[in-house]
């Protein structure tokens, strides 16, 4: 068999193991084994590329596979559960700039080096349709400009994900979609200069290097103006452009694993920016053209009346009465780690005979699938993860609601007021229920930035404290009664 043909079959293999990876991803049960099966794949594709290239010098081989694992496996191992986010946008980045390196080493290699090295005799070669062919390169222009952007864009959504970018507010630049417009008509022009008119290595090296440094200005353009609620949206569109680069860069280099994963990235990004659309009922260009999350001050935020504050042994008295309770997990429940203490006092309560349920919403925590995951750990079963649509009927019917570190996705000012910056973003009706318990360390606003009027309500108690210590206070007043 010969080297290519035995590539061929890797390519092949992996591909239909990360499709088999990717279906198991789609249930918490076989995630982990769906992950482990595409991590596999990567790694056979990757013996494949190797294989193909036969001359590859092996020293550059060992020196990527150390650095990069120790890289990701450091990170990995370090990470915090409530900076996962971050951690996602930076590797959307890291693929983003992978990709447009490889369009870019294309580039250097058979367009510049080519047209100049005197090895190659190439002297009739002036354009980079002429020294790559047409469709190759157009191919890797696009594999420069979506890489290029998507690695500004995503560090830009990590500084944002992290607050050390104007605590993740929007920064609305004065005639942004203006500038934005120009700067798109010029990478059009350079992508039209270098495919069709560039002259020589020179002119080609000028046209690439500006196209490279516009698409790298537009990722940080097209990011800063979004904030507040809506960066789920970003990180899942980033997510997306990362595989489509990856596979536009796979058609520059001819290997298909590249085009199959790539556009397998690029097509779950889409659909997980659909759904993340979906749950805060905004339009993709309305996220795009950006500015949510403006309106709100720190000080307005933070300006309640009437707010009834409880305690542990108060909250454990009204939930033995209960007949039915729902639980809200939300951001704080990641920060308390209260994962395994919830879990418990639901447990208790279903001994004595009270009906428990966890609602939840699609963009509770900081990433898609934040709550799921945390509950999987503490072995919640999931049947009773019950998600917002099904479960937004059963308030007005439930005895008693703990909201556990959870505020934007349970404020209704985004179903009640229209000025609201959240205003049209489905919510979890907690208000509507008898009770509702609110447990977290003070009236500090969420994500969102925003004031939460359920704090207010006749029917909302504060519990104030951290998340996993006031669940266990109030588990240990429950056994004692
Ligand atoms: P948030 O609205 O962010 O509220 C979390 C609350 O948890 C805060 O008000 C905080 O109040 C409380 N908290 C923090 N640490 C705590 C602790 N140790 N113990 C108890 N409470 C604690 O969370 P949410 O309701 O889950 O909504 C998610 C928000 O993040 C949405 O606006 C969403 O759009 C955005 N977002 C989501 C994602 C994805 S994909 N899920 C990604 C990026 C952004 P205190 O400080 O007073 O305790």
């Amino acid at each position: 068999m010969t080297a290519a043909t035995l590539a061929n079959v890797a390519y092949l293999l992996s591909s239909a193991l990360f499709i088999l990876g990717l279906k198991r991803l789609s249930k918490v049960k076989t995630a982990r084994a769906g992950n482990q099966m595409a991590a596999g794949a990567m790694a056979l594709a990757v013996v494949g590329t190797l294989v193909e290239m036969e001359t590859i010098p092996w020293q550059w081989v060992v020196a990527g596979v150390v650095i990069g694992g120790l890289v990701g496996g450091i990170a990995a191992v370090k990470v915090e559960m409530t900076s996962m986010p971050e951690m996602v946008a930076l590797f959307n980045g890291f693929g983003g700039a992978a990709s447009a390196v490889v369009a870019l080493s294309i580039f250097w290699g058979t367009g510049i080096e080519g047209l100049d090295g005197a090895e190659h005799q190439i002297v009739d070669l002036r354009t980079a349709a002429s020294a790559l062919g047409g469709a190759e390169a157009f191919t890797s222009a696009l594999s420069i400009v979506i890489g290029a952007l998507t690695f500004t864009g995503s560090i830009i959504a990590f500084m944002k994900l992290n607050g050390s970018l104007r605590n993740g507010k929007p920064i609305l630049l004065p005639a942004r979609h203006l500038i934005n417009g120009l700067l798109v008509l010029a990478g059009l022009g350079c992508i039209a200069w270098f495919t069709g008119v560039a002259a020589g290595p020179d002119q080609l090296l000028t046209a690439v290097g500006a196209l490279t440094g516009i698409s790298l200005l537009l990722g940080i353009l097209l990011v800063i103006p979004i904030g507040g609620a809506d960066m789920p949206v970003v990180v899942s569109l980033l997510h997306s452009y990362s595989g489509v680069a990856a596979s536009a860069a796979g058609f520059v280099v001819g290997n298909p694993a590249l085009i199959i994963a790539g556009a397998m990235v690029g097509a779950a990004g889409l659909i997980l920016t659909q759904i993340m659309c979906v749950a805060m009922n905004r339009s993709l260009v309305n996220v795009l053209v950006g500015g949510f999350g403006e309106a709100a001050t720190a000080e307005d935020a933070r300006d309640y009346e009437n707010v009834t504050s409880t305690g542990p042994e108060e909250t454990a008295m009204l939930l033995e009465s209960a007949s039915s309770v729902i639980i809200v997990p939300g951001y704080g429940l990641a920060v308390a780690q209260a994962q395994h203490a919830i879990h418990e006092l639901d447990q208790e309560l279903e001994k004595m005979g009270t009906t428990v349920r966890y609602a939840i919403h699609p963009v509770a925590g900081r990433m898609p699938g934040h709550m799921n995951v945390l509950l999987a750990e503490a072995n919640v079963p999931y049947e009773k993860l019950v998600e917002m649509e099904a479960i937004n009927g059963e308030f007005a019917t439930t005895d008693a609601v703990i909201v556990l570190g959870a505020n934007d996705v349970v404020n209704p000012s985004a179903i009640e007021d229209p000025q609201s910056p959240i205003a049209g973003m489905p919510i979890l009706n907690v208000h509507e229920a008898r009770s509702v318990f609110v447990i977290k360390r003070s009236l500090s606003p969420g994500y969102a930035g925003i004031k939460n009027p359920l704090f207010e309500r006749d029917n909302s108690m504060m519990l104030f404290g951290d998340a996993k210590k006031m669940v266990q206070e109030t588990l240990k007043e429950l056994r004692e009664l």
